[in-house]
């Protein structure tokens, strides 16, 4: 099947690549690009870098590179066709018809497959929109479930505005409000979107029943999975979707994308471990907390959220459960701090959660918690500490013993040292005896992308690789010939005539600026290697580099280097056997 190069131009030109990566590998801002560690290779410090404005991935560290289409070939093992079916289908475009040849002939099974595959992603979209809205339909005909939720201090407004419904008794509520519910084809949706579960015995029930109903959004806001609370001490207290082709559970937070604002303006996010503490504390006009579904906090949950806030403050109940999770999530913070970026810790008085806490105190007295919450460094000493008796020998070794992973962890230096300096003044040791101990070396702040590159003159047709890569719009001033008539054995000269050949056939590309797809229409040529890698050189352009100048000064040295090489040839033919008209050639190359 082939896919028209037009549609796939279209196509990435839709889609944002930070998005389309963020959904499998979380990306953090750093400058004008993204980074992660590389999902291809294993590594400690982000190579992975995802540029926004050119829309294309680059490892520095395995040189994996490619645009949207290309990561979810590498990431998820699709096909090239099945890759563009999925983004197609994720950003709600149609894909186009087959090409006639196709039609014909003999298509094998899985083509089928992949394209109702790519169409049953919006369906299970779409059904999960349709539930939601009969969840919230049956919340207002329920009695016992509004008293539920009466009882436990939300108002109509709070439960409308998180979509809160309820799923009632019975296991076929779902069939009846899909009228096609007989069809195969709408009854696997239903199960692929987890809200129906095939028994046994070859019948299907609904999953939610005599449940509230609470929607998850991803960063996206579409509903992707929910979370059910019994109503009558039902077991289990919570019942979440199972994970699906929309929903992976350790990936979405609840509550992250309508609290992108508040938390932008609150300058900090709360993380808190439940949904009715989200919940509550919105209604009493606390609008950036956000819970984890039921997991503990990983990594992954406090990239996402450093990406949106440079402060954590994760609010834990006072219980034991609440220690041992906030014990978690700062050993799973450590790797991921960075200097400026700030963790802490918020304890609330024991039996209280979020959700109790504000309803009895109110909105002043949690933020005057908020403001006591302990730095992560703090928490990190005392959990470490506070069963030891630091005056005595053998519980200072085993402090340092003990924290000492941790302390590799962290990835941010000046933090690190000043946690030396802490454990030091602690344990009544000089820093420089704690560090050999440690076996920890300064780490001396390192570029990997600077150190990769080390500034050669770059030759021009490498330049005008770089720039027509950058910006295929330059291809209009581009004086052809003088590149087509070029013969030096070079391969960046022999890269820039396809390049040129496929501008020309695809005009398309020039007018429509981006350079979104270039490489895709140069798939399995056999520059793609170099190009590739010559595309990740534009990464480290900023703004001020003039690029005008730089392509019309790389025409003329092209030109020069011509007319050099034509004199030489000139000049090495005997005088006498020069034609007139060589003469003149020479002499007007001369004159330049
Ligand atoms: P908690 O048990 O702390 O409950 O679970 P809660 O949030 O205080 O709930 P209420 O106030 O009794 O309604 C915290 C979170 O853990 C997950 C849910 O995400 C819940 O919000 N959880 C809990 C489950 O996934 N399943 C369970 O059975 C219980
Ligand atoms: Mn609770």
């Amino acid at each position: 099947m082939t896919i028209p190069p037009s549609f796939i131009h279209d196509l990435l030109n839709r889609v944002n690549i930070v998005d389309a990566i963020d959904r499998h590998v979380s990306l953090k801002k750093a400058g004008a690009n993204y980074v992660a560690c590389c999902p291809f290779h294993n590594e400690k410090t982000p190579s992975f870098t995802v540029s926004p404005t050119k829309q294309f991935y680059h490892c520095f560290g395995c040189g994996a590179h490619g645009n949207a289409i290309n990561f979810l070939m590498e990431y998820s093992g699709y096909s090239f066709v099945e890759a563009v079916q999925h983004l197609a289908a994720s950003t709600g475009i149609s894909m186009p018809d087959l090409q006639p040849a196709q039609k014909k002939g003999i298509r094998p099974a899985s083509t089928q497959l992949d394209k109702t595959a790519a169409h049953t992603i919006q369906d299970i979209y779409e059904v999960m929109r349709i539930a939601t809205r009969f969840y919230r339909e049956q919340l207002k005909q329920s009695n016992s479930a509004i008293s539920y939720l009466k009882q436990r201090r939300l108002t109509g407004e709070t439960a409308a505005r998180f979509a809160i419904g309820y799923a009632p008794e019975g296991w076929q509520n779902l069939a009846a409000i899909f009228p096609e519910y007989n069809t195969e084809k709408t009854r696997n949706i239903l199960i692929r979107a987890g809200l129906m579960i095939a028994g046994d015995s070859g019948k299907y029930y609904d999953r939610f029943r005599d449940r509230i109903i609470f929607p998850i959004l991803n960063q996206q806001g579409q509903i992707v999975a929910f979370g059910g609370r019994t109503v009558n001490h039902g077991e289990p207290k919570y019942l979440n979707s199972p994970e699906t082709d929309i929903f992976i559970k350790g990936h979405e937070i609840y509550n992250l994308f309508s609290a992108r604002k508040a938390i932008r303006n609150a300058k900090c996010v709360i993380v808190v471990e439940g949904y009715m503490d989200v919940v509550a504390l919105s209604q009493h006009g606390i609008d950036y907390a956000v819970a984890t579904l039921g997991t503990a906090v990983t990594d992954f949950h406090i990239q996402k959220l450093l990406r949106h806030s440079d402060r954590i403050i994760f609010c834990f109940d006072g219980d034991n459960a609440g220690k041992k999770a906030a014990r978690r999530a700062l050993e799973n913070s450590l790797t991921q701090l960075s200097d400026g970026k700030t963790i802490q810790f918020l304890f609330l008085p024991e039996n209280e959660d979020p959700d109790s806490f504000i309803h009895r105190y109110g909105k002043n007295a949690f933020e005057q918690q908020i403001s006591q919450s302990i730095p992560l460094s703090e928490f990190l000493l005392t959990v470490y500490s506070q069963e030891l008796n630091l005056r005595r020998d053998e519980d200072r070794a085993k402090f340092i013993h003990d924290i000492k992973p941790l302390l590799h962890s962290i990835s941010a230096p000046a933090l690190s040292i000043m946690l030396l300096n802490r454990i030091a003044q602690m344990c009544d040791m000089n820093v420089q005896e704690l560090e050999s101990l440690m076996e920890i070396r300064r780490r001396i702040s390192r570029s990997p992308q600077k150190n990769m590159h080390r500034k050669q003159p770059i030759s021009p047709y490498r330049w005008l690789l770089l720039i027509l890569l950058h910006q295929p719009g330059y291809f209009s001033r581009l004086d052809q010939k003088l590149i087509l008539c070029s013969n030096d054995n070079n391969e960046e000269l022999s890269a820039l005539k396809v390049l040129i050949e496929v501008l020309n056939k695809n005009p398309e590309i020039v007018s429509n600026a981006p350079t979104t797809s270039l490489l895709n229409y140069l798939r399995e040529t056999s520059f793609e290697t170099l190009l590739r890698k010559i595309e990740s050189e534009t990464l480290e352009w900023n703004d001020d580099l003039n690029l005008d100048a730089e392509f019309s000064g790389t025409l003329q040295k092209i030109a020069d280097i011509q007319r050099k090489k034509r004199m030489t040839e000139l000049h090495s033919k005997p005088l006498n056997s020069l034609t007139a008209e060589e003469k003149q050639e020479l002499q007007r190359l001369a004159m330049h």
